[in-house]
C-alpha cells in the first residue's frame, strides 16, 4: 500500500539553474544549532537571493533572534523541515564532475540523498574540515579547498556552524554579485583584492593591514565596524529594491563577510587584472534591470528559451549515456509504471503542454494518457482510482482549479504528480512528487518559457518511463539528439523575429485569426492562438485541421487571414489536404512550415521556414514563432504586452 503520510522533498532536492540557488546541507546537526549558529552573526544581516527566490539568513544579534520574511517561507520551510547540518552551500549552477566527486566521497563513508550535483559540495567541505591540518585553517581557505575539486560552473555560498558569524561565496561561470547596503557612508567604494588567504586567519579583523597590489596600504574591507547588510545574488533585480550599491565578483574571487565586514581574495594574481573590486552605484529602477534591453517581460521571456529550456533539462540528461533522471520522481517510478492509466491536467498554457506532449507519453509508456482542464475535470466528476497517476501541470503552482483537482485525484486515491515553475507553490506542498521546471521567473501574463519548459520536462518523463523498454532505444535515442540541439535550433527559430513583425504589420489591424495544424502541432494551433487572443484581443482559434471539413472552413475566405502549420511528419500529407482546401477558398495562407520545402513555398501566401527536429519536440519550435506574432501584433496595436486587461499572472479563484 501506498504511504500517503511521506511527505517528498522535491522542493528542494535538486540544483536551481541560473536564477535558483539550491540549499544543502551536509553533517549531523540539529535545527536548534543551527539557528543558534546563525544569531551569532553580529549586526549582519546577510541574504542571499536570486531573481525570484529570495534565501534570507536575517539576523540580529541585537535582538537575539533570527526573524525570517514571509515571502520566503517556501524556501525556509522546506530548509527547515529538514534537519540542519555542519555545512550549509547555496549553490546556482552545474558540477560536471559531481560523479566522480560523490564516488570517492563514498568511498569515504558519505552517504547522499539526492541525484543533485549539488549535494556533493556540503558533503566535500565537510570532509576537507574533518582532514584538515589543524584547527586554525580558516573557513575560506576550505572553500578554496573545495572549489579547486570542482569543475563546472558555480555561484556558492557558505556557511558553517564551525565558522560562526562568517559567511564565504566564490564563483566560476555563474554570475553573483554582492549587494551592499548601510545607512552609513560606507569606509571604502573600491576593495582591493587579496591574494593570500592566510591573510584571513582572523577574518578582517586584521583591517588595514591588506596590501593593495600598487604596493601601499588599504582598507580591505567595507563595514568598518558599522551595521551593513549585504546581500549575495546572481541578478540585480533580486536585490534593487534592498540596494542600489553592487560589487560584481569575478572567476574565483572568494569574498568573506564575517564580523559585518566583507572582504575579497583570489586564488591567484594574474597579469594585468584590477586589483580592486568597486563598489557601483546602479542608477536604474527595478523594471528596467529586470527587462534589460526588451521591450515588455514577454519579449524578454520569449528570447531566454534557449537557456530556460538547457535549466529545464540540467542535471537531468546524461548525453553520454543517454539516460534521464527526473530526482523528483524517481523514489516513485516503479509505482508510476504500474499505473493502469496517466491523467495530465491543467488549466490554459499548461492544460496545452499536455496536449503538446500527450502523443508521445502514449508512445514511450505504452498508457493510456487522458488530458484534462482541470475545471472541465471537476465538472465532470471524472472518475479516478487508485491505480491512476495524475500530473498537475501549472506555472505558477498555485491556480484554483488545478490544485481542487489535485485535491480531488488525492481523495480518490492516485498517486499525484505536480511539474510546476514554483519552488514551494501549493501544487509542490500537495503532490505526492514532482518536476521543477526551472524555467526561472515568468513575469508576463502570458506564458511562453514556462511552456517550452513544461513541454520539456513531459518528454523527459517519457524518456525516463521507456529507459528500459528495448524496441523504444531508437525512437528514444532520436529524442535526445533533438534535445542536445533544441537550444540552437530555438536561437535560429528567434533570428527570424524580424520576419515576424514583418508579418505582424501586415496583420495587426484584421479582427480575426485562424491557426491550423494537426498532429505534434495540434497543441501549438491552441497555444498560439490563445496568446494572440490574450495579448491583441484579436478573435483567434486553433483549428485542428482535420475538423477544417467539419465546420471551420465555412470560415475561410480571401479575407480571413489564417496561418498553417504544415511541418515534415507524419501528417504532412493530411495537412498538404488542408492547405488544398484553404486555397481553394481563395484564403492566403501564412505558412510555418521546415527549411527547403519548395511544396509550401509555392503555395504559400508567405512562409515562416524554421529548421527541423525529431517530430514530437517539433511544437517548441513551431510555437515560438506565434509567440513572437502576438507579441508584435499587441505592440503595433498599442497594447499592454505584459498586463493584457482583466487577466492575471496567477488565477487562484475558481
Ligand atoms: C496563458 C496563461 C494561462 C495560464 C493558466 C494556468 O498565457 O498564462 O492560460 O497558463 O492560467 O496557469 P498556471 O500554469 O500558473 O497554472
Amino acid at each position: 500500500m501506498r504511504n500517503y503520510t511521506r511527505k517528498t522533498r522535491w522542493t528542494w532536492m535538486r540544483s536551481y539553474a541560473h536564477t535558483l540557488a539550491s540549499l544543502t546541507l551536509a553533517g549531523p546537526h540539529t535545527e536548534s544549532q543551527a539557528l543558534s549558529t546563525a544569531t551569532l552573526i553580529a549586526l549582519t544581516r546577510i541574504m542571499v537571493c536570486t531573481e525570484t527566490q529570495k534565501l534570507h539568513l536575517i539576523i540580529r544579534r541585537k535582538k537575539r533572534k533570527n526573524t525570517v520574511d514571509s515571502d520566503l517561507f517556501f524556501h525556509l520551510s522546506s530548509w527547515l523541515s529538514i534537519r540542519i547540518k555542519e555545512f550549509v552551500v547555496i549553490h546556482n549552477g552545474i558540477i560536471t564532475n559531481y560523479k566522480e566527486l560523490k564516488e570517492y566521497l563514498i568511498t569515504k563513508g558519505y552517504e547522499f540523498e539526492s541525484e543533485t550535483d549539488t549535494e556533493v559540495i556540503p558533503k566535500l567541505i565537510k570532509y576537507v574540515y574533518d582532514n584538515r591540518e589543524n584547527d586554525s585553517v580558516t573557513f575560506s581557505t576550505l572553500v578554496e579547498r573545495v572549489i579547486k575539486q570542482l569543475e563546472g560552473a558555480f555561484a556558492l555560498v557558505f556557511k558553517s556552524r564551525h565558522f560562526p558569524g562568517e559567511a564565504v561565496s566564490t564563483r566560476r561561470g555563474s554570475p553573483l554579485l554582492i549587494g551592499v547596503r548601510s545607512e552609513h557612508e560606507l569606509s571604502t567604494e573600491n576593495i582591493p583584492i587579496q591574494y593570500n588567504s592566510a591573510h584571513f586567519k582572523e577574518g578582517v579583523q586584521e583591517k588595514n593591514s591588506h596590501n593593495r597590489l600598487d604596493g601601499s596600504t588599504a582598507i580591505n574591507s567595507v563595514g568598518d565596524g558599522r551595521a551593513v547588510e549585504y546581500y549575495f545574488a546572481s541578478d540585480a533585480s533580486a536585490i534593487i529594491e534592498h540596494t542600489n550599491k553592487v560589487l560584481y565578483m569575478e572567476d574565483d574571487d572568494i569574498a568573506v563577510v564575517t564580523g559585518g565586514k566583507l572582504s575579497i581574495h583570489r586564488l591567484k594574481r594574474q597579469v594585468g587584472e584590477d586589483p580592486v573590486r568597486a563598489i557601483q552605484t546602479l542608477q536604474m529602477e527595478l523594471q528596467q534591470i529586470m527587462k534589460g534591453n526588451f521591450e515588455a517581460f514577454m519579449q524578454k521571456e520569449i528570447f531566454e528559451q534557449p537557456e530556460s529550456v538547457v535549466n529545464t533539462m540540467r542535471g537531468r540528461i546524461c548525453f553520454d549515456s543517454n539516460t534521464v533522471i527526473l530526482g523528483g520522481l524517481k523514489d516513485h517510478l516503479k509505482e508510476i509504471k504500474r499505473c493502469k492509466r496517466l491523467i495530465v491536467i491543467g488549466c490554459g498554457t499548461s492544460f496545452h503542454a499536455a496536449v503538446a506532449t500527450r502523443q508521445i507519453l502514449e508512445e514511450l509508456t505504452e498508457l493510456p494518457v487522458m488530458v484534462e482542464l482541470a475545471s472541465d475535470f471537476l465538472d465532470r466528476n471524472t472518475p479516478v482510482f487508485r491505480d491512476d497517476v495524475c500530473f498537475f501541470i501549472s506555472q505558477s503552482g498555485e491556480t484554483a482549479d488545478t490544485l481542487m483537482a489535485l485535491r480531488y485525484c488525492k481523495n480518490h486515491g492516485a498517486l499525484t504528480v505536480g511539474i510546476t515553475n514554483t519552488v514551494g507553490s501549493s501544487i509542490c506542498r500537495e503532490t505526492d512528487c514532482g518536476v521543477h521546471v526551472n524555467a526561472g521567473p515568468e513575469i508576463g501574463v502570458a506564458s511562453t518559457k514556462a511552456y517550452t519548459s513544461q513541454f520539456v520536462a513531459l518528454v523527459m518523463f517519457a524518456l525516463m518511463m521507456s529507459e528500459d523498454r528495448l524496441s523504444l532505444q531508437p525512437r528514444r535515442l532520436e529524442i535526445i539528439n533533438g534535445f542536445r540541439v533544441l537550444p540552437e535550433l530555438i536561437k535560429k527559430v528567434l533570428s527570424l523575429d524580424e520576419k515576424i513583425r514583418a508579418i505582424a504589420n501586415e496583420l495587426y489591424q484584421q479582427k480575426s485569426l485562424l491557426v491550423m495544424g494537426r498532429g505534434f502541432n495540434y497543441a501549438t494551433c491552441l497555444e498560439g492562438a490563445l496568446k494572440i487572443k490574450e495579448i491583441t484581443y484579436m478573435h483567434s482559434e486553433g483549428i485542428l485541421a482535420g475538423e477544417l471539413k467539419h465546420g471551420p472552413l465555412a470560415l475561410v475566405d480571401k479575407d480571413m487571414p489564417v496561418i498553417m502549420i504544415i511541418m515534415k511528419d507524419a501528417c504532412y500529407t493530411k495537412c498538404q489536404n488542408a492547405l488544398q482546401q484553404v486555397t481553394a477558398r481563395s484564403g492566403r495562407p501564412i505558412i510555418i512550415c521546415c527549411q527547403d520545402d519548395p511544396e509550401m513555398t509555392k503555395n504559400a501566401y508567405q512562409t515562416i521556414e524554421l529548421p527541423h527536429i525529431v517530430d514530437c519536440l517539433q511544437g517548441i519550435l513551431t510555437v515560438i514563432p506565434l509567440q513572437l506574432l502576438s507579441f508584435h501584433l499587441a505592440v503595433l496595436r498599442g497594447y499592454d504586452v505584459d498586463f493584457p486587461r482583466n487577466l492575471a499572472k496567477s488565477v487562484t479563484v475558481e
